[in-house]
């Protein structure tokens, strides 16, 4: 029976296990879990999501209360056009977040930054360039290019010395968006070096209407596969979404997927930056707990347990510290309806809104706990302990369980009782 290391990844003459761990912002994928992917022959993720609150967190610069400083004339005024980020800062948090992690890789692996197109930070294309080269810059091994794939971003990289030699990728949910990007990128003359196909079981955003339960991420492989094989290309294709286990993960190698990348077991590892209650929280849900919604003022739809605490808070945006969903004119929907329910409930001391969520903040705070449809299962992963709280796995544990196991098996960690 097959199992995941009888399969390899290969980039050119590079080898890999065939397990991606996924990005997840803000800073959930860490730099630790991504070094742990990477040390034992897999890809780990970090995510440049909130960078400047992510650099100030890992290495105690500024960034944050700087720009807040700079800006907080403008906190009561619903007009943001004005707030703009410092794109030689930007720079700066990217190549510190990136080149430290870089600087920290072990073993025979690769570590690759998830870069979220959908933040577009009041400049767009300015702060994407600033983002995608920064990365280069600092050694980056490769780039995924996420939600709200923008089909001109590989052009914003074409003069970069490393645009030939870095591993870039792109995140689609059908053959259409991919066919598309092509189409697109025709004229560079460098095709993608991998395509996540991610379906509709996944965390974060998804590339999926409020109908995700229709799709079915095998028949999506099976049709990028089929495309590419029309078009003569030879890309590696990555499975995402909803892979659970080594079977899972085996099904879809066998399929004719390069890799798979998964993310939601990793989520309750002691080297994720969840907060370890909110892991707990991870670890209790069930099918229940759990929904898609559309209160990400992205538009994407997203997500997430409905206990989250950021669901419905009323808080003021707080663009001059974060601002990393303002659109080029200085918009968020979530700006909107904050004024909306301000407007109808002018004597409140506290409002609620209900349909936005203001995404910056409550990232950044762990408020919004974001998760693939799997999570209801996470309590099969682990051992439950004398106090009702869920034992925690180390994220190698959980990668190996992903590349040995057969027969739908889940490996249970050593119990804590046991260690100690
Ligand atoms: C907590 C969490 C946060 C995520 N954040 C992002 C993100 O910032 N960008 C992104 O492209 N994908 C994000 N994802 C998607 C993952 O990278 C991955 O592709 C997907 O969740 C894999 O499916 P699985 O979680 O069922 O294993 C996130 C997933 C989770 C669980």
């Amino acid at each position: 029976m097959k199992r995941v290391d009888d399969f390899r990844l290969h980039f050119g003459k590079q080898e890999l296990v065939p397990i991606v761990v996924g990005g997840m912002g803000v800073d959930i994928s860490t730099a630790d879990l991504a070094l742990e992917a990477a040390r034992l022959g897999g890809i780990g993720h970090i995510s440049d999501a909130m960078v400047q609150t992510v650099s100030d967190q890992r290495f105690d610069t500024k960034f944050v209360s700087q720009k807040l400083k700079q800006y907080k004339h403008n906190v009561a005024s619903s007009d943001k056009s004005s707030v703009k980020f410092c794109l030689s800062t930007l720079a700066e948090a990217t190549r510190n977040h990136v080149g430290r992690t870089m600087e920290a890789k072990r073993g025979d692996g690769m570590i690759f930054v998830n870069c979220m197109e959908k933040l577009t930070m009041n400049a767009p294309g300015d702060t994407l360039r600033v983002r995608l080269s920064a990365a280069l810059d600092a050694g980056i091994d490769g780039i995924t290019l996420s939600a709200g794939l923008h089909l001109g971003s590989f052009a914003l990289m074409e003069d970069h010395p490393r645009f030939r030699d870095a591993k870039l990728g792109i995140i689609v949910s059908s053959p259409r968006a991919l066919a598309l990007f092509l189409r697109k990128n025709a004229r560079l003359n460098r095709l993608p070096d991998f395509i996540v196909v991610e379906g509709p079981l996944a965390g974060g955003h998804l590339g999926f209407g409020l109908d995700w339960a229709k799709y079915d991420l095998h028949t999506i492989v099976d049709e990028v596969l089929a495309y590419l094989k029309a078009e003569q290309l030879d890309i590696p294709v990555i499975a995402a979404g909803g892979i659970f286990t080594g079977s899972d993960a085996t099904a879809f190698l066998q399929q004719g997927a390069a890799a798979v990348q998964v993310a939601t077991r990793f989520t309750v590892s002691h080297e994720c930056g969840l907060p370890d209650k909110v892991k707990q929280e991870y670890f209790k849900a069930s099918d229940d707990d759990i929904e898609v919604n559309l209160l990400s003022p992205t538009g994407y739809p997203m997500r997430m347990l409905k206990g989250s605490p950021g669901i419905g808070a009323g808080i003021r945006p707080n663009c001059e510290a974060y601002g990393y969903l303002l659109d080029a004119k200085g918009n968020c929907a979530y700006i909107d309806a904050y004024n909306r329910e301000v407007a109808l409930h002018p004597d409140a001391k506290k409002i609620s809104v209900k349909d936005k969520t203001c995404l910056c903040t409550h990232m950044r705070n762990f408020d919004i706990w974001t998760c693939g449809q799997t999570t209801w299962r996470l309590k099969d992963t682990s051992h439950r302990l004398a106090d009702g709280s869920y034992q925690m796995l180390s994220a190698e544990h959980i990668f190996h369980d992903y590349q040995f196991s057969t027969d739908q098996k889940i490996a249970l960690p050593p119990s804590a009782a046991q260690v100690a």
